[in-house]
């Protein structure tokens, strides 16, 4: 792996004030009251029973949302909330050694794990850095694809916008990204009603909630190209695909 110590030492964060579109808080999803810290904290906790019991919920719907994004070989790409590494491996294989695969991640220990990995592999090209999705450390236009797994349900309501701004923001004019997160529909489905009643009754424990994603990312400016429904465990689930408009 060659390290990009440009991406990792750069320290500018812009962050779009104005979001397009309707207030967030519009969305009408449960707010979250963990704070970051406390999330970070968790993650580090959990990081390395994340690993293998991950697999076993999640690998599926990550698979499709990972080959929705379609990586080319040359192309930068940008995961948030990169967690132990999976996905970006996967990214760095498939951007090849003329492109490069970069993680964010909160967690010091998710970031560890998934700097593991990506040095493990002669064929990725990558770097981890540590910090906050919402505070990307990134230049405007840097990236061709972005991708998010199960982290934009993370961010408390009005986080969310600025998440999706500051995606949109590092992104190419023509730029993809690619959202699989927990989705929030009306009327609610029963495993939907059971997670949303986890989530209010125990707001730390469970501190993750059903959004709507294609919303999110029609108000930051992206067109939708593509918002499915999938199902883990008759959990509704969103894969959603965007892209930047071209300039
Ligand atoms: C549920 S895990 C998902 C990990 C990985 N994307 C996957 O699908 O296996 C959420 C990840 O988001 C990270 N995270 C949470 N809040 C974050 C934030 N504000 N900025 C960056 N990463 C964050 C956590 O540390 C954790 O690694």
């Amino acid at each position: 792996m060659r390290t990009l110590t440009k991406l990792r030492n750069r320290t500018r964060h812009k962050t779009r004030s104005h979001v397009p579109g309707r207030p967030n808080d519009a969305q009408n999803v449960a707010r979250v009251v963990t704070t970051q810290a406390e999330t970070q904290a968790n993650y580090d906790r959990i990081a390395r029973f994340y690993e293998p019991l991950e697999g076993i919920w999640e690998r599926r719907v990550r698979s499709a949302a990972v080959a929705a994004l379609h990586v080319g070989p040359g192309e930068s790409v940008l995961e948030i909330g990169s967690g132990p590494g999976y996905t970006l491996a996967e990214f760095g294989r498939m951007a090849g050694p003329n492109g490069v695969a970069v993680g964010i991640d909160l967690s010091s220990k998710m970031c560890r794990l998934a700097h593991r990995r990506l040095t493990s592999d002669s064929r990725t090209v990558g770097v981890v850095v540590q910090g906050d999705g919402g505070q990307l450390p990134f230049d405007d236009s840097r990236f061709d694809a972005a991708f998010m797994s199960f982290t934009l349900e993370l961010f408390d309501t009005p986080q969310i916008a600025v998440v999706a701004a500051e995606t949109y923001r590092i992104l190419r004019p023509g730029g993809r990204i690619t959202v699989v997160s927990l989705r929030k529909e009306d009327p609610a489905p029963l495993m939907q009603r059971g997670y949303e009643w986890g989530h209010s009754t125990f707001p730390k424990l469970l501190d993750c909630r059903p959004i709507r994603v294609g919303q999110a990312l029609a108000e930051a400016g992206f067109v939708i190209e593509d918002d499915q429904r999938l199902s883990m465990w008759g959990l509704p689930v969103a894969l959603v695909v965007g892209s930047k408009p071209p300039s």
